[in-house]
């Protein structure tokens, strides 16, 4: 076995960190943050850029290759494309990627790009702005803005993240296909997760994308296609057209054996699994002044908690953290 890598209980090579640089966000997406949240993490809890640094440092040297930037809204984090830059400068990291509702994306795409940010995944649930203020409680120019910025600044690949609700967005995919087909990006059809309170009032909407599929197999075949950090999604394309789609089944078809991550929250904790509680708590180790192996022998013991599965069919009460904490 590799001395330099990092394997879990289940023999799963760990190549892949999320990071959530913040709890707030600026939209308020149902399944996601509750309307009125506001019991956000205390910014003397927030790791720095530097603690975040230092822990992917130890991380690469595990292995791990992959790191996402995520949130919350992680473009609320101020100063975000510097440690970008940060990160994207740490030799053997080979892929530095973003998750953003791009509100905020206009004017921040190109500082992000030089920084070297290359691959960015963007939620977008509907076309319809009436729709999408009741969904996010957000304006779509904004974010349609944002993500033409993204476009011409050179993001690539692009992949737009669609959580499908039954009677709500449900009859949108095609519209949502269209617009990424025009565009070259990747529409990523999504599982409603029972993610906290808002998660699992939102599974009332469930749609089981196995159903979604069916459908569309019905108009089009489906070639299916590999991507670079597929990760959990299962990608087709359309035949005949350069039209991808990915599908996030986690309730209706899981894929937890081949799961390569873990995700570190704001306030410094690593938490194994989304769907699961077990977690470490790094911030205070760093704070305390320990050295660079004693970290890396810190994040060696806690891949030993990652879980083999999550549980949200089994135990959809489980998981009291919303989304926006951990980092979708
Ligand atoms: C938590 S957000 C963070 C990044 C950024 N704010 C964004 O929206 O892209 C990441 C992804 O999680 C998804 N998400 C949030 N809550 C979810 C839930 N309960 N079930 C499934 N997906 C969820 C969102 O649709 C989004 O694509
Ligand atoms: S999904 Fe993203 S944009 Fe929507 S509330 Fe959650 S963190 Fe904010």
């Amino acid at each position: 076995m590799d001395e330099k890598a990092l394997f879990d209980t289940s023999g799963r090579q760990i190549n892949y960190l999320r990071i959530s640089v913040t709890d707030r966000c600026d939209l308020r997406c149902g399944y996601c943050m509750p309307k009125a949240f506001k019991d956000y993490a205390e910014p003397a809890d927030w790791l720095s850029f530097d603690e975040i640094e230092r822990i992917v440092r130890a991380f690469v040297d595990l292995g791990v290759r992959h790191v996402r930037l995520t949130g919350g809204e992680p473009l609320v984090r101020k100063n975000l494309p510097l440690l970008a830059h940060q990160l994207a400068g740490i030799k053997g990291l080979d892929d530095l990627s973003l998750s953003s509702n791009c509100t905020r994306m206009a004017a921040m795409a190109h500082g992000l790009r030089k920084a070297g940010v290359q691959r960015l995944n963007v939620s977008l649930d509907t076309l319809d702005p009436d729709l999408f203020q009741e969904i996010t409680a957000g304006k779509l120019q904004k974010v349609l803005e944002g993500i033409e910025a993204a476009r011409q600044a050179g993001f690539f690949p692009i992949r737009i993240n669609t959580v499908v609700m039954k009677g709500i967005n449900d009859q949108h995919i095609d519209a949502l296909l269209a617009y990424c087909a025009e565009r070259d990006f990747t529409l990523r059809l999504i599982e409603t997760m029972p993610m906290g309170d808002t998660g699992r009032q939102a599974l009332e909407r469930f749609v089981d994308l196995q159903e979604v599929k069916r459908s569309l197999e019905s108009r089009h075949d489906l070639i299916p296609d590999m991507l670079p950090g597929a990760g959990p999604a299962r990608y087709y394309r359309l035949s005949g057209t350069k039209t991808r789609i990915g599908f996030i089944t986690p309730l209706s078809q899981h894929c937890c054996e081949t799961c390569n991550r873990v995700r570190l929250i704001v306030e410094g904790t690593l938490h194994m699994c989304l769907g699961q509680e077990h977690a470490y708590p790094l911030r205070d180790l760093l704070r305390n002044g320990i050295g660079n192996t004693e970290l890396k022998q810190h994040l060696i013991k806690a891949l030993l908690l990652k879980p083999e599965k999550h549980e949200f069919r089994e135990r959809p009460e489980k998981v009291i953290r919303f989304m926006s904490m951990t980092g979708g």
